[in-house]
């Protein structure tokens, strides 16, 4: 197979690692994105060798602010050479109900989980075009599907993903560049532990499969899409919930 450049952003939490990882067992040349304030980065280095992924290149930066991707972009292709693979994985959860929600709380929320998308894909997408090969995957979420009391914030963002990858994915069919989405359920990784456990317990009950998914059933998923046969897969979000809810 042809060895590809990936770059996820978010890469260093839950969903994030599994999705390095699938993609470099596929592989990949994989460029993990963080946030500057993430202060375990050497820690997590250190995992993965110790998983044995050895050759993970790490760029810093906020995915919110357009001069930090364009940054993590620049300093990606001084590494690897051009980004053929981007994983829009960064997001933030700030719940509460709609009457209690503060405007700080909402902006951080569309700027990290919908406004990166712009700022990411800005920096590589002409060029996957131009080149005539490119797969961008966005990690939506079952609840910007459904909607979910105490995020309208998020689910109006993860909803926009959605928007954001068919409104792309029709501008660059033609170009040999797909843009599909993923909604996970709920998955075991630290911002689903962050709910309280009443409430996640409620959460887990009301799946049919009554469990939370492990991340690396959604890693999977994006390694599936970055695949030479997934090229007539365009546009579409992928539900990956355990029943939770389908479309
Ligand atoms: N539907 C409708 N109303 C609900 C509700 C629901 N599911 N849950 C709670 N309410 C109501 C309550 O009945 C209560 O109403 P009253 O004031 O009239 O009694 C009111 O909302 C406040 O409820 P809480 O006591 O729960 O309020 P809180 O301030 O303590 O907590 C919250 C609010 C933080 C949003 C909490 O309800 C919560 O964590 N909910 C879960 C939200 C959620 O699913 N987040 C997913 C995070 S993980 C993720 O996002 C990853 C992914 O992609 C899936």
């Amino acid at each position: 197979m042809t060895q590809r450049v990936a770059l996820v952003t978010g890469a260093m939490g839950g969903l994030g690692t599994a999705i390095c990882q699938q993609l470099a067992q596929a592989g990949h040349k994989v460029v993990a994105a963080y946030h500057p304030q993430f202060d375990n980065k050497d820690a997590w280095l250190a995992e993965m060798s110790a998983a044995g992924f050895n050759d993970f290149v790490c760029v810093g930066g906020d995915v919110s602010v357009l001069e930090d991707c364009q940054k993590m972009v620049a300093e990606a292709e001084a590494a690897c050479g051009q980004v053929d693979i981007l994983i829009n994985n960064a997001g933030i959860t700030r719940d509460r109900m709609f009457a209690k929600m503060e405007k700080d709380g909402w902006d951080a929320v569309i700027a990290t989980n919908l406004t990166s998308l712009f700022n990411m894909t800005k920096q590589v997408s002409a060029k996957m075009a131009e080149r005539g090969w490119g797969r961008i995957v966005n990690i939506s979420s079952v609840n910007g599907v459904k909607g979910q009391a105490g995020q309208t914030n998020y689910s109006a963002a993860k909803a926009g993903v959605i928007g954001f990858t068919k409104a792309l994915a029709a501008e660059l069919a033609a170009k040999g560049v797909t843009v599909n989405a993923i909604a996970p359920g709920y998955v075991a990784t630290k911002m689903v532990m962050a709910i309280k456990p009443e409430v996640l317990q409620t959460i887990v009950d009301s799946v049919p499969m009554k469990r939370l998914a492990k991340p690396e059933e959604i890693g999977y998923a994006c390694s599936y899409l970055c695949n030479e046969l997934s090229g007539f897969t365009t546009g579409a979000t992928i539900n990956i919930n355990g029943g939770l809810y389908y479309q």
